[in-house]
């Protein structure tokens, strides 16, 4: 799977997400080292701060398949948005949990342009231990 056919899939299941209250449906998908892809959506509620994002959803679904840290390889965002769309901030830190800070990112924007960027890129000094 190249980056292209991640972005491709990202974009794709877009069409699932769940988002009445924003209407900015967000698709990612996230590659997995042996080759699997597991995709989320954002899931919005009425409770607004229920909703939770498209990569989240792809990583919490990897946990719960049975994935474990350092078994992610690439994650793709797109929304359909002019501008390369960037996971939000709880989303960066939730990947910090789980993913290694070279990790690849990709962004898209609406006339398909991918941008790679890596998860430090996105958080550098990152959390991530308590024993400090
Ligand atoms: N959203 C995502 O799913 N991922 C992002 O990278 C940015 C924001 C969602 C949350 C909410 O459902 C909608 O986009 C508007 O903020």
């Amino acid at each position: 799977m190249n980056k292209e056919q991640l972005v491709e899939s990202a974009r794709n299941i877009k069409e699932s997400a769940y988002a009445p209250y924003s209407k900015f449906p967000v698709g990612a998908a996230l590659l997995l080292k042996d080759g699997t892809v597991i995709n989320g959506v954002n899931v919005e509620n009425v409770s607004l701060g229920a909703t939770n994002c498209a990569e989240r959803t792809a990583i919490f679904t990897a946990i719960a398949n049975g994935y474990k840290k350092g078994d992610f390889s690439a994650i793709a965002v797109s929304g359909n948005t002019a501008d390369y769309l960037p996971p939000c901030s709880i989303c960066r830190q939730v990947l910090a949990e789980f993913c290694l800070p070279d990790m690849p990112v990709y962004l898209t924007n609406e006339k398909k342009e991918i941008l790679e960027l890596s998860l430090k890129d996105l958080l550098p000094y990152a959390f991530t231990d308590l024993d400090m």
